[in-house]
C-alpha cells in the first residue's frame, strides 16, 4: 500500500495541484497527501481492526497524537510536501511501527527514485536489499550535517535557525544541506552519505521510522538538549555516533516548537 500510494504521488508530481496551507504559510498539503493517508491506513486498519494510528494530516484536522503502549502506526503519506508542489523530485512515503512505546521497525520510500530503506529493531537497516552503515564520523570539523528550516517563519525563529547554522558552521563543518525532506536527509545519515542532523519543528511523524532506521545502522537519534529522544518533543540531533551528537546539541540553540501530544 506505501508503494502503491508512492505510484500516485510520482503521477500527481507533475500535474496541477490544489495546494492548502496548514500553521503557516509555509506548512503545505494537497489533496494527495489526504489521498495516500487514507488509502494507507485503511489497509491497515483492515488488516490489524485492533491498531492504533498518528498521522500527519489525521493531526492536522484535530486527532490527538498520543502515543499509547498499543501498536500504533505513525504514517507520513507525503513528506516533502513543499518539494511536492514545486515538482523538486525529493519526497517520501514513512511508515513508523510502536509497541509499548518502543520504534519496532520503519519503512520510508523515495518515490521518484524508487528506493526502500527499512529498518526493524535488532535486525538491522537496508536499502533496496543492501545493508546501511553510518559513516562513523566524530569530528565536527569533518562532517556532513543536514537539516530542515521548519514551518515557523517568524523573524525570532528565523534568527535562531540561522544562528544554529552558523555555529555548526563556525565549528568547521565542511557544509550544512537542507533537502527539504526529513525522513530522506535522515536516510542519507543512516547510508553514510551525511555525518549529523538536527532539527526544530519536526514531528513524530518524520521521525518514527528514520529513528529505527538509523539505529539499525549503527547511528545514534537523541534529543538536541543530549538526553534520550522524546518522539513527541519535535526536536532531534541524528548522528553517525554520539561524539558527534553530543558536539552539535552542545552548539545548539532551542526553538521551540512545542509538542505533538500537546496540540
Ligand atoms: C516536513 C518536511 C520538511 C521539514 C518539516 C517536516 P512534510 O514534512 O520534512 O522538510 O522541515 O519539519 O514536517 O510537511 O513535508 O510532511
Amino acid at each position: 500500500m506505501g508503494l502503491y500510494g508512492a505510484q500516485i504521488i510520482r503521477k500527481a508530481l507533475t500535474e496541477e495541484k490544489r495546494v492548502s496551507t496548514k500553521t503557516s504559510a509555509a506548512d503545505l498539503v494537497t489533496e494527495t497527501d489526504h489521498l495516500v493517508e487514507d488509502l494507507i491506513i485503511s489497509e491497515l486498519r483492515e488488516r490489524f481492526p485492533s491498531h492504533r494510528f498518528i498521522a500527519e494530516e489525521a493531526a492536522a484536522s484535530g486527532a490527538k497524537c498520543v502515543l499509547t503502549h498499543n501498536p500504533t502506526w505513525i504514517i507520513d503519506p507525503i513528506d516533502g510536501t513543499c518539494n511536492f508542489v514545486h515538482r523538486f523530485p525529493t519526497v517520501a512515503v514513512s511508515i513508523g511501527f510502536a509497541v509499548r512505546q518502543e520504534l519496532e521497525f520503519g519503512v520510508i520510500y523515495h518515490c521518484t527514485e524508487e528506493r526502500l530503506y527499512t529498518g526493524r529493531r535488532g535486525r538491522g537497516a537496508f536499502c533496496n536489499g543492501q545493508r546501511l552503515r553510518v559513516s562513523g564520523e566524530t569530528d565536527l570539523s569533518k562532517a556532513l550535517v543536514l537539516t530542515e528550516i521548519g514551518p515557523k517563519r517568524d523573524p525570532a525563529t528565523l534568527k535562531l535557525f540561522l544562528s544554529n547554522m552558523e555555529r555548526l558552521l563556525h565549528a568547521k563543518a565542511h557544509g550544512v544541506r537542507v533537502i527539504g525532506s526529513s525522513t530522506l536527509a535522515l536516510c542519507h545519515l543512516a547510508s553514510g552519505a551525511a555525518d549529523a542532523y538536527y532539527q526544530f519543528g519536526l514531528h513524530c511523524w518524520d521521525l518514527a521510522a528514520a529513528t529505527v532506521i538509523i539505529r539499525e545502522a549503527g547511528g545514534i537519534v537523541i534529543d538536541t538538549s543530549g538526553g534520550p529522544l522524546d518522539l513527541m518533543a519535535c526536536r532531534v540531533v541524528a548522528a553517525s555516533t554520539r561524539e558527534m551528537a553530543m558536539l552539535i546539541a552542545q552548539a545548539l540553540q532551542t526553538i521551540n516548537y512545542g509538542r505533538d501530544d500537546e496540540k
